[in-house]
């Protein structure tokens, strides 16, 4: 109890602290890239830039804002190598989460998710953006090449979930499937069920309030995504049209001990096994590109 405590006066300010960048960020509209297109070249390159997996495909700047995670994680890591998938079916596969590194090894389709070259190749292709509340209802579709350039910034605390569009799944199988089958899927599929993809990249701050759905796998590609994790007979306390990034903020600080649910950040080559019916909420702490692997 006492430990717990310590960590939550230690990480408040982390919080707080990430909040002020992110509103500072947000008071500074002439910052903001789609309005001053002709100084970031790196916006819409003629060349292809040199691709280091290390520097986020281009879609984190360095002048982006970012978030913190506050450094500690209640879910399990393990080497996959640690692993077999019999122990998983035994440990984690129907009870628990589990963090797992280098499950895979996506390093090409790391590559084909840049910035380059996803604009170039997909740009024209459909993406559907939906609402980021709990049921999400809205759903718009626009052009990639116009999800990047207008919609893909920081998530303002400001603004509701239900009034912020988010692309996150709802993937045109038909226009995406090439890029989809050069992705490597987590191997451990559970028993009876088949795979089902769901790909999206939103900005530091954006995520999906808490839900649940059927078992799966998370990755990320770039960027870092923050999990908030609750086992099923334990509903979070949340606003269903209000964005993670404000439940953080109003919520989060003040839970109880035996209320907080399980807390994680992933980076890019690990992935996260969430069980059927965990309750998740999700924030983007960078700029990120993420895929899901549905289990159903
Ligand atoms: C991952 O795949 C890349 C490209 O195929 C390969 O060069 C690299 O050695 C692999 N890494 C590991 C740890 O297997
Ligand atoms: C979003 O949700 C809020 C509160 O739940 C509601 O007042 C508002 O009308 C909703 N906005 C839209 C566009 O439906
Ligand atoms: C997917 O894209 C194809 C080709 O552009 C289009 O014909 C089809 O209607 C789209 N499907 C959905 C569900 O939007
Ligand atoms: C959430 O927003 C939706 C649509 O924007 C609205 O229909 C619904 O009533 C809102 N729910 C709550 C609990 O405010």
């Amino acid at each position: 109890m006492k430990m717990k405590m310590n960590q939550a006066a230690f990480t408040r300010p982390l919080i707080l602290l990430s909040l002020c960048l992110l509103l500072r960020a947000e008071q500074r509209p002439e910052q903001r890239p789609e309005q001053r297109p002709e100084q970031r070249p790196e916006q819409r390159p003629e060349q292809r830039p040199e691709q280091r997996p290390e520097d986020g495909g281009g879609w984190s700047l360095n002048s982006d804002v970012r978030l913190e995670d506050d450094g500690r994680c209640d879910v399990d890591v393990l080497d996959a190598s640690s692993l077999s998938y019999q122990q998983f079916l035994e440990r984690y596969a129907y009870s628990r989460p589990v963090v797992l590194r280098a499950l895979t090894n996506n390093t090409n389709f790391r590559l084909l998710c840049s910035k380059w070259t996803l604009l170039q190749e997909y740009g024209g292709r459909t993406v559907r953006l939906s609402t980021a509340n709990t049921y999400s209802y809205r759903k718009v579709d626009v052009s990639f090449q116009e999800y990047v350039d207008v919609f893909l910034k920081p998530q303002s605390t400001e603004v509701l979930g239900n009034d912020t569009l988010y692309f996150f799944g709802d993937n045109n199988m038909s226009e995406w499937q090439s890029l989809f089958q050069n992705y490597v899927s987590p191997p451990y599929v559970l028993p009876l069920t088949s795979a089902a993809y769901s790909f999206g990249i939103a900005g530091p701050g954006t995520g999906v309030p808490f839900h649940w759905h059927g078992p799966g796998f998370s990755e990320v590609i770039y960027g870092r995504k923050r999990w908030f994790l609750s086992p099923p007979d334990k509903e979070p306390h949340f606003h269903p049209n209000h964005t993670t990034l404000s439940w953080l903020r109003d919520i989060y600080p003040s839970l109880p001990e035996d209320e907080a649910p399980l807390d994680c950040t992933i980076r890019p080559g690990e992935v996260l096994y969430f069980p059927d019916r965990w309750w998740h909420a999700t924030l983007n702490l960078d700029t990120s590109v993420f895929i899901s692997t549905f289990l159903g």
